[in-house]
């Protein structure tokens, strides 16, 4: 072999990279898109490269020098290499911060998974409540939670000395608004509004001033409103034992103890027995009281009217065995996946 030809060679490849860096340097410049890169890496480190044949070309070439040039061949395939790869995540980062990139999708990414909710227990119950009367032919209406006096205390013939309005029990809002204490306050916007006869039922929150294992200061009840032609105790107690059978999906025993409410009279308090035999109180109901009715043009030789409040924290307790009522706001994911 020509020994002179090794020494031509070795300056003929660094003349050679020099040149090709000048004008890759150039050209990487003006790339911004990873197909163009990939064009531009073949263009010189690929088979048909400059680099590639000077590669191919080292084994014709004295054993010293083939050192020499090896390794100024591997060490710019290295740095192109590296520069390649700066620019790739370049690329990557722009398209990802670009604003015309703002909602990029990679449609090749795993979807997230959507986890179904589900209806809340008492939501569930109030339903499963209203279903059940609707089938009785009854309707549903709503009223405040903010409430004028009138509607919550006076016009229920409620006295103006009556504990359940003290600043203790109710919350005031000032002198003549409070949060409503019982959806009984309905009742009187129903018969203000509405023409008879009435079959309604008034599912809502209510606030007390309380708070314990069977306390909140809001909780749910649904008030019924019958207002029909002679309509008697004994409708009461058909529907209440009937609506508890249905709600509860299981015979009960059920008796009714005779109570007070200053809107109703005679007033009812309906009680069922739990399984060690125990007695507890579900709901209060009653024949509308004539101080109510008085306000509103009935014939009450003709018309008669019934009422009835339940709680629906305490029947879904019942329902689903649950000892404190505070799991239901509490938003436990472990306690409302149990009603999925
Ligand atoms: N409003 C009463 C309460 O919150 C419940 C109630 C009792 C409602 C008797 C009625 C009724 O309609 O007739 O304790």
């Amino acid at each position: 072999m020509n020994p002179g030809t090794p020494v031509k060679i070795l300056k003929e490849i660094q003349q050679s990279l020099k040149k090709i860096t000048i004008s890759a340097i150039k050209e990487i410049k003006n790339i911004d898109n990873i197909s163009e890169l990939n064009n531009f890496k073949s263009k010189y480190l690929g088979k048909n490269s400059l680099v590639f044949f000077y590669f191919k070309k080292l084994n014709t070439i004295y054993s010293l020098e083939r050192i020499k040039c090896g390794k100024i061949l591997n060490s710019f395939k290295r740095d192109f290499q590296k520069i390649i790869t700066k620019k790739k995540q370049k690329i990557k980062n722009n398209l990802l911060n670009s604003k015309n990139n703002e909602f990029f999708l990679d449609s090749s990414l795993p979807g997230r998974r959507v986890e179904r909710g589900s209806v809340h227990p008492i939501n569930l119950v109030i339903s499963q409540i209203q279903d059940i009367f609707h089938y009785w032919g009854f309707l549903t209406y709503s009223g405040p939670e903010l409430e004028n006096k009138y509607y919550n205390f006076d016009s229920l013939n409620i006295p103006k000395n009556h504990p359940s309005r003290s600043i203790n029990d109710t919350f005031w809002l000032d002198p003549n608004f409070v949060l409503r204490t019982q959806t009984s306050s309905v009742q009187i916007r129903i018969l203000e509004k509405y023409s008879y006869p009435i079959k309604a039922i008034v599912p809502g929150k209510v606030y007390r001033r309380d708070y314990d294992n069977t306390h909140t200061p809001m909780f749910h009840q649904i008030e019924g409103l019958i207002v029909d032609k002679s309509i008697s105790f004994s409708n009461l107690k058909w529907i209440l034992e009937n609506f508890i059978i249905k709600i509860l999906q299981k015979n009960v025993k059920v008796r009714f103890r005779s109570s007070y409410f200053p809107f109703t009279c005679p007033s009812a308090e309906m009680d069922i027995q739990n399984k060690s035999g125990d007695w507890l109180e579900i709901l209060g109901c009653g024949m509308v009281h004539p101080n109510v009715l008085k306000n509103f043009d009935i014939d009450c030789n003709v018309y008669s009217a019934c009422a009835f409040g339940v709680g629906v924290e305490r029947i879904a307790m019942l329902k689903y065995g649950i000892s404190d009522i505070r799991c239901f706001f509490e938003n436990d994911i472990r306690f409302l996946k149990q009603f999925v």
